[in-house]
Formats: C-alpha cells, structure tokens, sequence
C-alpha cells in the first residue's frame, strides 16, 4: 500500500514538472515590440483573433509557417511578411489615436476597450475600400 502511494506521489510531481515547463516554454512569446512581453496566451489569443475577424483575414495572412521542419508549425515569432510588419506599426498607431485623440490609455495587453481599432477603418476587408478619398 506504502508503495503504491509513493509511486502515485512521484509520477504526480513528474507530471506536474512537466506541465509547468511547457507552460512556460509557450509563453516565451520571442518577438513583441508592441503588446506586453508577459501577455498570457489567452490574452494574446484574443488580440491576434480581433486582427483575424476586423480583417477578415486568417493568421496566414501576417505569419508564416516553420522552415525544413517536420511536421510544419506556425513560425508567428518571424517578421517575414510585410503584412505583419504593417500590422504592428497599425497596432502602434491605434493605440496612440485613442490615446491622443480620445484621451482613452490602453495597456500593452488590451484589457481597455478601444474607442478607435482595426474596424473602424478596415470593415472586415484587409485593405479599407476608398480610403481617404477626399471627394
Ligand atoms: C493583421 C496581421 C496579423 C494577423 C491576422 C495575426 N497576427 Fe499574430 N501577430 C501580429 C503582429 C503585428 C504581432 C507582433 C505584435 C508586437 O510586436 O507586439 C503578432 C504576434 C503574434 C504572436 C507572438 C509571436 C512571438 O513569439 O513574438 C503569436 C503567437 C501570434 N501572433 C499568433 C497569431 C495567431 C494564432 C493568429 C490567428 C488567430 C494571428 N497571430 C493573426 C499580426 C497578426
Ligand atoms: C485610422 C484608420 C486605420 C486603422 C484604425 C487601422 N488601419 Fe490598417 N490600414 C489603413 C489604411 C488606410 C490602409 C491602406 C494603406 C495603403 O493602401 O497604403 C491600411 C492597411 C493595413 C494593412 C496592409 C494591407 C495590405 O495588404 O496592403 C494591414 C496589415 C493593416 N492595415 C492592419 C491593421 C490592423 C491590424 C489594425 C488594428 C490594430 C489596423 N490596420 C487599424 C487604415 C487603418
């Protein structure tokens, strides 16, 4: 019986170490220069699908997949795509316009509901139809 409860107990903690370091293995989000560098990934998550549906993009459209690796995974760290590069400075602006304009702070995880974001200009199309046409 003693056994059995001290095996239990070592498989126990093992699962557990092994848990918490692919926890923190993903939450080594490598390459934020906007967005809080200690977002969780839910709250990553739920920026990254605002982008998706106010674009009415999916994430390939700004990330890339992994190079010569098997099975393929999604390389979202990688700056490659201009899309994505365009992104963060769109990112960075939307959030001085709220708070420039509209007196309106939002911290670097979004918790703050912006007054000004993507779909105020884009509507749901990656490029805003007839942007600024002043006629
Ligand atoms: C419109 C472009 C765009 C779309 C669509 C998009 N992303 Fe992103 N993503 C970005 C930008 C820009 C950053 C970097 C933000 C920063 O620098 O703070 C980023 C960063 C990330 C990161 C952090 C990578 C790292 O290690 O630094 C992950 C993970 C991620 N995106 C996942 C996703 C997922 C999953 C989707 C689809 C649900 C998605 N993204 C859709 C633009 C996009
Ligand atoms: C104030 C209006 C405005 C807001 C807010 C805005 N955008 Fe844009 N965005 C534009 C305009 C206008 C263009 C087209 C620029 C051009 O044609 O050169 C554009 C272009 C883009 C592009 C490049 C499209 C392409 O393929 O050329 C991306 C990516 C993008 N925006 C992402 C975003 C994201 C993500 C957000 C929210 C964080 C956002 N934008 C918020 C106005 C806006």
């Amino acid at each position: 019986m003693r056994q059995i409860s001290v095996i239990t107990g070592l498989f126990l903690l093992t699962a557990a170490g092994m848990a918490s370091t692919s926890i923190d293995e993903e939450k080594k989000h490598k390459n934020l220069r906007v967005l809080a560098k200690d977002i969780s990934d839910d709250e990553l998550e739920r920026v990254m699908y605002t982008f998706n549906r106010q674009l009415g993009v999916t994430c390939l459209y700004c990330h890339v997949p992994t190079k010569n690796q098997v099975p393929e995974r999604m390389d979202f760290a990688s700056d490659e795509k201009r899309e994505k590069l365009i992104a963060r400075t769109m990112l960075k602006m939307s959030l001085k316009i709220n708070k420039k304009y509209f007196d309106l702070s939002i911290d670097k995880k979004l918790h703050a509901r912006p007054l000004i974001w993507c779909r105020t200009c884009h509507m749901g199309y990656p490029v805003p139809h007839n942007p600024g046409s002043p006629g």
